[in-house]
């Protein structure tokens, strides 16, 4: 059955994820959380997510049987966003494994997905789209893109954040019946990242190889440059 998500909308917010964490020790579930800005924004790995005015900072939380499945929905959230960069924007919106969405090389949105544990089990999706900033820190500038500096034109933020639940809703219906195998199907189908060669920094090493595959549990499938393969669990890559 399709969730009913109702949303709760904030100016400044200290992170949407943090919120949404909060809304799930409360029990309430089914919700999204949105923000024009946060004063904490978190990415992956501890890094800080610029969250300045101008982007959108929204986070799904959702009630989940299945804990340990929750790359699925990274993945759900990725394909929804580059669904809705498509139908807002027309740009050529793609994922890279294993949670951005890019636009013409650039990052354009990056998810977070964390859990609540306990008697009950939650997901907390956060997602980071940049929507109308004009620049970024220095750092990132080279490497960011925002629907506003690639079409010129401004967008409305509560309206993306409705057409990616929209997006996330449909393909919602296969996490929940398990078919993770549609999933995994339907993001390769916007994936960036197969086919190119790429170096992968994980927390052990550094590898260079081709991405060649992503197999059913969303672990990237590398042929190194020895011919080898290396299955990547988690970890940032690069294209070479
Ligand atoms: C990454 O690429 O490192 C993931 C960035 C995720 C940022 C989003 S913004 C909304 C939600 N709230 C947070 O504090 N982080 C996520």
């Amino acid at each position: 059955m399709k969730p009913d998500f109702s949303f709760y909308n904030f100016d400044v917010i200290s992170s949407t994820n943090d919120k949404a964490r909060e809304f799930a020790k409360e029990g309430k579930t089914n919700l999204v959380v949105v923000a024009e800005r946060q004063e904490k924004g978190k990415g992956r790995f501890g890094r800080k997510w610029d969250s300045s005015f101008g982007g959108l900072y929204m986070t799904i939380l959702l009630h989940v049987k299945d804990i340990d499945k929750s790359r699925y929905l990274t993945f759900i959230a990725a394909i929804s966003v580059a669904r809705a960069v498509r139908g807002i924007s027309g740009l050529d919106a793609k994922v890279k494994w294993p949670n951005d969405v890019l636009v013409n090389g650039k990052k354009i949105c990056g998810i977070l997905t964390e859990t609540v544990s306990g008697k009950e089990n939650y997901a907390l999706v956060g997602i980071g789209l940049n929507a109308n900033q004009e620049k970024f820190p220095r750092g990132i500038g080279n490497k960011a893109a925002s629907l506003k500096i690639q079409t010129n034109k401004n967008y409305g933020i509560k309206k993306i954040s409705k057409l990616i639940i929209d997006e996330f809703d449909n393909l919602y219906s296969y996490y929940n019946k398990r078919n993770y195998g549609k999933i995994i199907g339907v993001w390769k189908k916007y994936s960036h990242t197969l086919g190119k060669r790429v170096k992968v920094k994980t927390l052990t090493g550094t590898y260079t190889g081709k991405a060649v595959d992503v197999d059913e549990e969303c672990n990237l499938i590398l042929r190194l440059n020895d011919g080898t393969m290396k299955m990547i669990v988690e970890g940032d890559i690069f294209v070479v």
